[in-house]
């Protein structure tokens, strides 16, 4: 049985990673360490855990009352904590999802990107190292090469040029993983994928916020002229990867991941204002993020040749899905823009 301590496993990506592994793997066992930030929530945990897939072996229990998860409220920079954990589950690997992940707030608050994404990861690599742990994967995420004009695609070995406060935080720390792997031997592999979309993402991010606010007739915020182009990828899809750089992937490989859907944000808004039988009277423009990356676009060769790896849902089917989970989870998402969110949303968009 795989012993994994899984870090951010309440927010978006890690939940989803999380559901999976419960239904899909149950030889697995899983410690999920999680702050609870305004981006991590139990609700993500809550209810059955059902499989995406018809394959899943979804038993109807719950994630907190499941043998083979635990959940454990604490924080990434805490090394006392982190090894008091891999002592008493026997980790056997780390898999980091924990970070603080929004751009926008990179820009006006960016210490905390350097406080959870650098030295969270910092600490959580000197237990790895001093545990001597079988592997330690590191999400990271295709932003660390910086920005694209319109032709080409990130592969692993386009330098890193990070732009944002976040990306650098991110690039910062894939450079500590594999700087751990060079001088102690850590046995590390780097995940970078694409922009994700999905259930349970904090609509703060594209998707969810564009849904929520066309779901209340709000303005949709478009940051410049909209011609930002993002390659997207189902978070499921993003999880399938992940789990076969667990099982496959030889030590210190890095791996880019997406699905080689190209779209514009305007292209992803008029999805879903047409999904919602919503006017393109909506879209208000809105003064640009600074120092915004054009383009992202992922090469996933060496995933799709090396390990085998596919992603499984069409960007088609994949959005339509989406957002019908938002419309028929307002309770979740109501939940979450509840409170500190209004603050944020005004303080971001407010005068904008
Ligand atoms: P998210 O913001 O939804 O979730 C982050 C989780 O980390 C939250 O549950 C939060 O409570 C937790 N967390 C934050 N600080 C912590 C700390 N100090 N200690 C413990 N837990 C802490 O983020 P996400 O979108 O799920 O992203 C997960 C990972 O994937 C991140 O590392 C991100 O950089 C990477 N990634 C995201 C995308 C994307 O499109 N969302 C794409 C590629 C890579
Ligand atoms: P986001 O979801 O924040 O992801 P990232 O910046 O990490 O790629 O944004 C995706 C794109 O959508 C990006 O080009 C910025 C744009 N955007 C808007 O135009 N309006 C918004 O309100 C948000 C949140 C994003």
């Amino acid at each position: 049985m795989r012993r994994l301590l899984v870090t951010g496993g309440a927010g978006f990506i890690g939940s989803n990673f999380v559901r999976m592994m419960l239904s899909e793997h149950p030889d697995c066992f899983i410690v999920n360490l999680d702050k609870l930030t305004y981006a991590g929530n139990l609700e993500n945990l809550a209810g059955p855990v059902r499989s995406e897939t018809p394959e899943g072996t979804s038993n109807g229990a719950g994630f907190l009352d499941n043998p083979n998860h635990k959940f454990i409220k604490g924080d990434i920079c805490d090394g006392a904590l982190i090894e008091k954990i891999v002592e008493q589950y026997r980790i056997d690997t780390i898999i980091n999802f924990a970070a603080e992940s929004h751009v926008d707030r990179s820009i006006s608050e960016p210490k905390i990107f350097i406080e959870t994404n650098v030295t969270g990861t910092l600490t959580l690599l000197e237990v790895a190292r001093d545990k001597k742990l079988e592997r330690f994967i590191q999400i990271s995420t295709d932003e660390v090469y910086g920005a694209l004009g319109p032709q080409g695609k990130f592969t692993e070995e386009t330098p890193l040029s990070p732009n944002s406060p976040y990306s650098a935080s991110k690039a910062a720390a894939d450079q500590l993983v594999a700087a751990f792997g060079h001088t102690w031997g850590v046995k590390y592999n780097i995940t970078r994928c694409s922009n994700n979309y999905g259930p349970y993402q904090f609509p703060e991010k594209l998707i969810p916020l564009m849904t929520n606010n066309a779901l209340d007739d709000k303005e949709l915020p478009v940051y410049g002229d909209g011609l930002y182009v993002r390659d997207w990828l189902y978070v499921y899809d993003h999880c399938t990867a992940i789990w076969q750089v667990l099982q496959k992937a030889p030590p210190g490989e890095i791996y880019n991941i997406g699905g080689c859907n190209e779209k514009t944000n305007l292209e992803v808004i008029y999805l879903i204002l047409k999904r919602l039988g919503k006017p393109k009277s909506l879209i208000k423009y809105v003064t640009d993020r600074p120092g915004h990356d054009r383009r992202y676009a992922i090469d996933a060769s060496k995933i799709i040749s090396g390990l085998n790896w596919r992603p499984s849902v069409s960007f088609e089917e994949g959005i339509e899905k989406t957002i019908d989970w938002y419309v028929q989870n307002q309770k979740w998402l109501a939940n979450v823009v509840s409170g500190e969110y209004q603050k944020y949303y005004e303080s971001m968009y407010g005068n904008r």
